[in-house]
């Protein structure tokens, strides 16, 4: 193995909750409580691996635009995730940090985010980063804004913009970028995820719906990484 295929961080697009709930006649919302359980299963496989951050596509900024039901499910699940699964890989030593656009989140479900990271800040087995109310080109436009107030107040001028600086920016802010990105479902697209940070991230579309995702799914997909060649535009 090269040093180029060091796996350090997997972000992932759990995609087809919906489709594996009316495969077998369920309600979505099952399709979607079965996803949040894997979700723990692949959270842990993935500390028991090494992996040391593994980042999540929970909900989209464009997910608000599903059914008022459906969106109301998601965060009802959401609720029952922060206070149960998530405390539990708080106890595992899991860093938990979160990515998105905050504001539209309700003030309950902000408190308990907060609190988690605080609590887990110090925590190193891995970072388990969970994207909420995220959309890539947003958080782009909200790194300009705060660069542009840095040029406005004095505090930087305009050629002290480079990539360092933008990506410090980003909600990303000192996580590397993902070397792996998994999509699951059969889609083959990115869907304002993470757009900026996976410049140079190795792909992987897989069709296997997230509710039946495994470790070892896991593990096939980390293994075909392992063999690829990975040379950031260089020959
Ligand atoms: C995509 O399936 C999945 C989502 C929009 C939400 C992802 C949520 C979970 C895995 C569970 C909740 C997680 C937490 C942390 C509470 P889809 O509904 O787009 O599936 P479809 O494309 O088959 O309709």
């Amino acid at each position: 193995m090269t040093e180029n295929n060091e796996l350090r961080h997997i972000a992932i697009i759990m995609d087809g909750n919906g489709r594996w709930a009316s495969k077998q006649g369920l309600p979505r919302s099952l399709g979607h409580k079965k996803g949040a359980e894997v979700v723990k299963t692949i959270a842990r496989a993935a500390a028991d691996k090494g992996i040391q951050y593994l980042t999540l596509y929970a909900f989209s900024t464009e997910n608000w635009q599903r059914s008022k039901e459906e969106v109301s499910y998601l965060m009802t699940l959401l609720r029952q995730y922060l206070k149960g699964d998530l405390q539990e890989l708080k106890e595992n030593k899991v860093r938990i940090r979160f990515i998105g656009e905050r504001y539209m989140l309700d003030a309950d479900i902000r408190q308990m985010m907060a609190d988690l990271e605080q609590e887990t800040s110090a925590y190193d087995k891995m970072t388990l980063c969970i994207a909420l109310s995220y959309g890539s080109r947003q958080e782009i436009i909200s790194a300009v804004k705060k660069t542009a107030e840095l040029i406005k107040s004095g505090n930087i001028s305009l050629e002290d913009i480079d990539i360092n600086l933008f990506s410090d920016m980003l909600y990303t802010k000192d996580i590397p970028d993902p070397d792996l990105l998994i999509r699951t479902s059969g889609e083959k697209r990115i869907s304002n995820y993470l757009l900026w940070q996976s410049a140079y991230s190795e792909l992987a579309f897989t069709d296997v719906l997230w509710p039946d995702f495994t470790p070892e799914h896991l593990q096939k997909i980390i293994d075909d990484f392992k063999t690829r060649e990975r040379r950031y535009g260089k020959v």
